[in-house]
Formats: C-alpha cells, structure tokens, sequence
C-alpha cells in the first residue's frame, strides 16, 4: 500500500485497453449524455465541452489534462486502485486527482462496486474544470490536515465527519438550478450513474433537503443501494463556504464525537492520517 503520494501514481498504459473496454466507455457514454442534459447542473455540462472527452473511446489522462490544467491546474493521475483517505484528500490539496484507470466489464455497465475510469472521468474530472470547485476540492485537501492534527481518539469521529460530508456534496450532492426552477446533479456518483442520476431528481421516494452541515456530518449511509436521502446547496459558493466551516468545526472539537454508524473507518485510512502530516 502506497504511503506517499509519489508512490502512488501510476502509468496508464493506454495501449493495453480492450476494444470491449473501449465499447464498455462509448455505450456508458452514450446512455448517459441524455441525461446529463437533463438533470446535471451547467458547470458539468460545460466541463465536458471544455474537455473534449471522446465519446467513443476511453480517454488517455494526459489529453484530459492537457484541457484541464490550464483552466483550474487540476490534473487527473492514474491509480492502480485504493488510496488511503489522507492521501487521497492530500492530492487534492496538490489539485491532483487520484483516478482509476480500469473500467467495468460491458456487459454489466450498471454494477459497480468500486470507482472505475468512468466514474473518475466522466463523473468527477468535468466538475474540476469550474475555478470555484477546485478551490472547494483544494479547501477539502487542507481539512485533511486540520483533521491529522487530532489526537488518536478523536481521529475515527472527525474522519468519519469529513468522509460522510464528501460523500453528501461531492459524490451525491444536488444544487439548486442556476434558473432557480428545480435541481440539478453535481455529485459524480449520481453523474457516473445511468440509474440513479434521473431516480435522485424524480423518485418520490427520495428526501431533499436544504443541507445543514450538522446533520450531514452526522449521517450514516450505505453505499450498495440508491440514496434514499440527499442535500442540495445554493451554489458553488455555498458549498465552498460549508467546507470552510466545516474547517473552523473541526478546529473547535465540534467533530470529536459524531453519532456512530457508517461509514466504518478503515484502520488503514485511521493510520494514512496519523502519519501523513509526519
Ligand atoms: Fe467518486
């Protein structure tokens, strides 16, 4: 397991992806397009202009990059797989993206237990292009040290804090419409999601609410089924000052003793932490 960032980025060796793989990335593509317009918010829908992703082929990063680093200085860099929360979180103070290269299998383009190249590029890297979401990306990156700084016994709480607020804004969070009428989907869970992306914006069995960092930092969830419960911010701008103060509350204790439940942090992730500041 890697412990240090520049241990952790690998080659994608592009070359070696299947023309199933291939096939897996334009027909998850395709399927999705539709929907994006739909019901993803107006920064994504120009990320994936801005970045010229071939439609039909898995893109090579260093073609994304050549896009993106100049807009933001986000950069997408290939991972064989896992990466310890501090160090994830830390590349993204850097504004390096840990993305996976692999891709699932074409003809089961809806199950996916693990983040794939489709779910890191189609769904995430789009969003890096907007200057306000990077810095929120980068702020998030330097909540990671406010959180390495706590002693061993509050660490499980604050980490579980900050992992459960990743997972309701950027996997999973939705945005009040620029034209004020409805929502829209800027969470790269639900934009990777063929599924889930309409079921979040139409299902009646789905709560939205207005977030409130209190309640998010104290909610569990579960990853193997559709969200039944989802937060929503004003805008970007909202959503950069909620992790500010989401800083400021790690600062003050306010995260050292969040109600239990999931997601359960990995003894690995707890040590990424412990040692990444040393
Ligand atoms: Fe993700």
């Amino acid at each position: 397991m890697p412990a240090l960032a520049s241990e952790l980025f690998i080659d994608q060796a592009h070359e070696k992806y299947s023309a199933e793989n291939h096939e897996a990335w334009r027909k998850l593509f395709e399927r999705l397009t539709p929907r994006w317009h739909k019901y993803a918010n107006d920064r994504f829908l120009s990320g994936i202009e801005e970045l010229h992703l071939n439609p039909a082929r898995v893109p090579r990063l260093a073609d994304v990059n050549r896009r993106l680093k100049p807009l933001t200085g986000f950069q997408a860099k290939a991972v064989s797989g896992y990466v310890p929360a501090f160090l994830f979180f830390d590349c993204l103070r850097n504004r390096e993206f840990p993305t996976t290269v692999t891709i699932r299998r074409s003809d089961r383009l809806d199950y996916l237990p693990e983040p794939d190249i489709f779910h890191d590029v189609a769904g995430h890297v789009p969003m890096h292009t907007d200057p306000h979401f990077a810095q929120t990306l980068v702020k998030l990156g330097e909540c990671a040290h406010t959180a390495a700084a706590h002693g061993e016994e509050e660490l499980a709480s604050v980490v579980k804090g900050l992992a459960r607020f990743f997972w309701f804004t950027i996997e999973f969070g939705l945005m009040r419409a620029s034209n004020g009428n409805g929502l829209r989907v800027y969470g790269s869970g639900l934009l990777s999601s063929y599924g889930e992306i309409e079921h979040a914006i139409e299902s009646p069995e789905v709560q939205r609410f207005p977030i409130q960092l209190e309640w998010v930092i104290n909610q569990s969830f579960e990853i193997d089924h559709y969200q039944p419960l989802l937060f929503y911010v004003e805008s970007f701008e909202h959503l950069f000052d909620l992790v500010e103060q989401l800083e400021r509350w790690m600062k003050e204790g306010k995260l050292d003793n969040l109600a239990p439940g999931e997601p359960e942090i990995k003894e690995s992730d707890l040590r990424s932490f412990l040692e990444g500041v040393h």
